[in-house]
């Protein structure tokens, strides 16, 4: 039976990993390439930003120790997760750089074992990686055979940011890519001990398990993208109204309710290049991926077309407040947000940005010299005569109407998700535009009615 397991690379998902591991009775070696996150967890603390994440290591810091040693986790452990990062390339597809040099380590560790011991990759790759791209480095730098010397595995997570540790403990499965039956096992053994909802373990063979982590990201942004599109539509359908659509659509169980809900575009470390990164392999292999270039064109000229919508409550050179600059709410993270995209759309057309986030402190220097990003909700609002609220945060929606009104006669609020309070919508000095929702019944009246009875217009 496994009880030692090393976890190679100790960031968001991997310090998760590490602590979820350890939280389930694991014995955990930790290894990084950065002594201060080696210092970290050796003191208890934790890793990186993650919900729940230094309460976990806390509590079970006598089950894990971190080290800057490939060798020494590797002799020391029967099973190692390797979870470094795996940037996009030029071309869109995910380098193997770290990955690669991890796996020299690793080869040069399993030389010295005298046992079997499972290589579990994590990281996110495209297919074909982990078997012409790593595994051959494994073989080189040990002289030994997978399969008969060591055991390989892709296996990767499917976790949300900001709720790593409930994912990880809680998954609908575990996707489990297995060289050979062994290593399968090995893994899924470690699995059922993970979870505490009896998760099944999904095996299957590398190539299919490299596809489904890509493709299972890439469809949930199709899905994101449809309900945008539904969302469109409503605004121009007399009494039009997106969540009343994605409701009734989402109680059909071929479809389901989540990530349905019309709002703002895809964004994150993951989703958007993802995407990219199933088409480049797509392409590569002369599949027809063209939907999923569609889907991420779609999704990029999302701000440009909110922009054009946004003409008509917006002078030259009004002053624009933007609520929620991470891509999520409850979340610090800016890469790839469309409220980050919308401010710079925006400052581009000549707009005076003022944004605010409550945890996205990187915000201000990736928006110099294209906007201001307040350090406060009442700096953001002061001189805003258009507010657009881009992430459903819970301290947006306590906002109260005199935050946005202030000494202003009146204001337009912009609220993408419709997650505002109706003292808000309903207030008389604020103009309240609802995206998702017809809000000129008159004029899609009209535009309807002209399509059945022409001879009446
Ligand atoms: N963050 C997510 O939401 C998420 C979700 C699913 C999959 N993933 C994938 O997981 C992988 C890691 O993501 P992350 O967000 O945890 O990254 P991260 O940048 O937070 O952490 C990576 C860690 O690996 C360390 N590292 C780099 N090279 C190393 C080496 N050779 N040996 C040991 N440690 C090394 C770094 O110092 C860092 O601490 C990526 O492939 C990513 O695509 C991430």
């Amino acid at each position: 039976m496994i009880e030692n397991i090393a976890v190679i690379g100790l960031g968001k998902l991997g310090g998760s990993m590490a602590g979820c591991l350890a939280s389930r009775g694991f014995n955990v070696i930790g290894v990084d390439v950065s002594q201060k996150t080696v210092d970290a967890v050796n003191a208890g603390r934790a890793p990186a930003e993650e919900t729940g994440l230094a309460q976990l290591i806390g509590t079970n810091k006598e089950r894990i120790r971190a080290t800057l040693s490939h060798e020494d986790a590797i002799l020391n452990t029967d099973l190692s997760f390797v979870i470094v990062p795996t940037p996009s390339d030029a071309r869109g597809a995910f380098s193997l750089q770290y990955v690669a040099y991890a796996f020299e380590g690793i080869g040069k560790a399993l030389a010295k074992r005298d046992n079997y011991h499972t290589v579990v990759l994590t990281s996110t790759v495209l297919p074909g990686s982990t078997r012409y791209g790593l595994l051959p480095i494994l073989e080189e730098f040990s002289g030994k055979r997978c399969g008969r010397d060591f055991g390989l595995c892709y296996s990767p997570e499917f976790i949300a940011l900001g709720t790593v540790i409930r994912d990880y403990l809680n998954p609908d499965f575990f996707l489990v890519g297995e060289f050979d039956e062994r290593s399968g096992a090995a893994v899924a053994s470690v699995n059922s001990r993970v979870a505490l909802n009896d998760a099944p373990s999904k095996r299957m063979s590398i190539e299919n398990a490299e596809l489904a982590k890509i493709s299972l990201n890439s469809y949930i942004t199709l899905k994101i993208s449809y309900a945008n599109m539904l969302a469109d539509l409503c605004e121009r359908i007399p009494g039009g109204d997106v969540d009343v659509v994605s409701d009734a659509i989402g109680m059909d169980k071929r479809i389901g309710r989540r990530y349905l809900t019309g709002g703002f575009g895809y964004g994150g470390p993951c989703f958007p290049r993802d995407n990219v990164a199933l088409n480049f392999m797509g392409k590569y292999l002369g599949a027809a991926t063209e939907l999923l270039e569609m889907n991420d064109d779609f999704n990029r000229t999302i701000s440009p077309r909110f922009v054009e919508k946004l003409k008509p409550y917006l002078r030259e050179g009004s002053t624009v407040a933007v609520l929620g600059l991470a891509y999520k709410p409850l979340s610090h993270v800016i890469e790839e947000s469309a409220g980050m995209y919308l401010c710079l759309t925006l400052a581009g057309r000549g707009f005076r940005v003022v944004g605010y986030d409550p945890l996205a402190a990187e915000a201000q220097s990736a928006l110099r010299l294209h906007a201001l990003v307040a350090d406060s909700i009442a700096a953001c609002l002061h001189d805003a005569e258009c507010v657009l609220v881009t992430t459903a945060d819970d301290v947006f929606k306590a906002l109260k109407p005199q935050d946005f009104i202030g000494n202003k006669e009146s204001v337009t609020v912009v609220d993408f998700w419709r997650c505002l309070p109706d003292p808000i919508r309903t207030h008389p000095s604020i103009r309240y535009v609802p995206m998702g929702r017809c809000i000129d019944n008159t004029a899609a009246t009209d535009k309807l009615q002209s399509l059945w009875r022409p001879d009446k217009n």
